[in-house]
């Protein structure tokens, strides 16, 4: 067989004049170039010098040179956070921090020890990092940008919802009561349920009753359907484009069908909400005309984002905004009930102890804020389950906006992006039997002259940073708190909860997320309450 390629290949076709020799020469090298330049390019991707370069890598076990934008380190990572993190610290030891190449880039890994140095700096920014892993400015990520353009939100809760805590105590109240009967069957019968999907509902409703105050939308089944769907959705789609480097972002956004689903979410969004805002602003506008119209007072985020965004001069998409919310607040909050009652599936006797504490703190009073601080074995309950199992094995994640100089004299350049292990609560030298659930714990641990209010499930400290810490720790925890404590008391006073067999929830490991199992099935059966609740 003879193939004579090139000779086929030059041979003019007829009639097409040859182009002059020495041009064809250059086009064919640069045309040879342009791969090599690409394949270098992307071999390169992300492999530049590190201004870190003075502090241990630590290997994630799949890094190679033909590995292409730390593509297998990066699902390594996914995958294994808490392993890699944990032979970071035994290679370079308990108090010094280590790179990492995670799934979101490299990342600078401080120990607990390092906790108070970070959290109070200024140049270290949670905006700025959460803008970087979440494409917070590809459209249909709008809620995302809403969270981390600017601190609206931060300041709208610090300042109005903090204020109006006491108020919101009644209408979680009502709308848990009526979630109870909604959600569970009305006679004597043990009826399996997955555990999850119930207190999602029921933290979806009392968000929604908050969020949104007495507006009929608040019961929209969609809206709630979307309060729910979008976080899960949003971080499906995030997931896929980070794979992919950032300038494709907006265009693998447009192709992908799981960020078209994220767009679309966010369009449902505006066809529910956006008449809401409208007719609000409406009616104040006609009551600045018109002084004899009286606007009722409201307690709710529509309200609170308002003025706080009025005050602060900062301006704000309101319909993304209640996505943020939801972001915020939904998955968050289920996520530690739904791990505090595994906890307790395993320990019925703290059920007890807590069902007496219950009784004893209502007396005939009821669910009052004020009785929600003296539910301190529920307190205690509560903030040991998210000890053991927190949102996130590395918290406090945040970028350098600045060179900083700690001031023990490490250096943090501009650029870094950084994150705190959570590992100190898992420390038995910390926290005795630290593996052990103990319920009394943090009750015993207050109990200490001086403690009363150190170890409470709202106090930070850096062996306990589950809600962060510092500077941009979550202002939302005390909502968070009242809200799983007047979800329990329902939930316990009114039913009985067992388990068929073992209770082995696995713990679903995604990078620097824990999420609770997703999928446990319990039995439960109404109960005669000594309480109202
Ligand atoms: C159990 C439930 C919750 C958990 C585990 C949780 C966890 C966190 C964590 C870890 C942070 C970052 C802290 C840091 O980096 O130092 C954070 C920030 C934040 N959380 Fe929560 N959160 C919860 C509920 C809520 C709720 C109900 C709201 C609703 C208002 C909320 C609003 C926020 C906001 C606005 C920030 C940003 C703060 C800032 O950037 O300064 N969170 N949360
Ligand atoms: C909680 O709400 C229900 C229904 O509105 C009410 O019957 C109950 O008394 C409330 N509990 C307290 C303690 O206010
Ligand atoms: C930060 O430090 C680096 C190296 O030490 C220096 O080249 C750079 O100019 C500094 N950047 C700023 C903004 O100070």
């Amino acid at each position: 067989m003879e193939f004579d390629l090139g000779r086929n290949l030059s041979a003019p076709a007829p009639g097409i004049v040859p182009i002059a020799d020495s041009r064809s020469y250059t086009v064919t090298l640069a045309a040879l170039w342009i791969p090599i330049f690409i394949a270098i390019s992307l071999l390169w991707y992300g492999r530049l010098e590190s201004p870190l370069a003075h502090v241990p890598l630590v290997s994630t076990g799949k890094s190679s040179f033909w590995d292409i934008g730390h593509k297998k380190a990066k699902e390594s990572f996914a995958a294994n956070a808490r392993k890699i993190v944990a032979k970071g610290f035994q290679q370079v030891g308990n108090t010094k921090p280590f790179r990492v190449i995670s799934d979101l880039g490299e990342m600078l890994v401080l120990p607990p020890s390092m906790a108070d140095q970070v959290r109070n700096i200024d140049a270290l920014s949670h905006g700025e990092f959460m803008k970087e892993s979440t494409c917070a400015e590809v459209h249909g990520f709008e809620p995302f940008f809403e969270s981390t353009g600017h601190s609206l939100l931060a300041d709208m809760t610090k300042t109005k919802l903090m204020g109006s805590l006491k108020q919101l105590t009644d209408p979680v109240n009502e709308t848990a009561t009526q979630a109870c009967k909604d959600l569970f069957p009305d006679d004597d019968d043990w009826h399996e349920v997955v555990l999850k999907d119930i207190l999602l509902e029921i933290i979806a409703r009392m968000s929604s009753t908050i969020f949104l105050g007495d507006e009929e939308v608040r019961h929209d089944k969609a809206w709630l359907r979307l309060t729910k769907e979008y976080t899960v959705d949003s971080f499906l789609a995030a997931h896929q484009l980070r794979t992919y480097p950032q300038f494709l972002w907006p265009v693998l956004a447009m192709l992908f069908p799981q960020a078209r689903k994220v767009r679309d979410q966010l369009r449902q969004a505006e066809a529910i909400i956006r008449p809401l805002i409208e007719r609000r602003r409406a009616e104040k506008a006609a009551a600045l005309a018109d002084p004899s119209i009286k606007l009722p007072e409201r307690y709710d985020s529509i309200e609170w984002l308002e003025q706080t965004s009025q005050d602060r001069k900062i301006p704000y998409a309101p319909v993304a905004m209640q996505l943020t919310l939801a972001l915020s607040a939904i998955h968050t909050t289920t996520d530690l009930i739904t791990t505090t009652m595994y906890e307790l599936l395993r320990c019925p006797e703290v059920i007890r102890h807590l069902r007496k504490e219950v009784v004893s703190v209502m007396g005939s009073g009821g669910i009052k804020h004020s009785a929600l601080y003296n539910l301190k074995l529920m307190d205690s309950v509560i903030k040991e389950a998210q000890r053991i199992k927190p949102a996130l094995s590395i918290n406090m994640v945040r970028k350098a906006t600045a060179n900083i100089t700690l001031p023990d004299g490490f250096r943090i350049p501009k650029g870094t992006m950084l994150g705190v292990s959570h590992h100190g609560a898992w420390d038995s030298a910390v926290f005795p039997e630290a593996d052990k659930f103990d319920a009394f714990r943090f009750v015993r641990l207050r109990e200490q002259p001086g403690n009363e209010n150190r170890w409470q499930l709202t106090t930070l400290r850096s062996e306990h940073i589950a809600f962060g810490h510092g500077l941009h720790a979550c202002p939302g925890r005390f909502l968070a708190a009242n809200e799983i404590k007047i979800a329990l008391c329902h939930l316990l006073m009114k039913f009985e909860w067992k388990v068929a067999g073992e209770v082995k929830p696995r713990i679903i490991e995604n990078g620097i997320f824990l999420d609770s199992d997703p999928g446990v099935r319990v039995l439960v059966r109404r109960r005669k309450g000594e309480v109202e609740v």
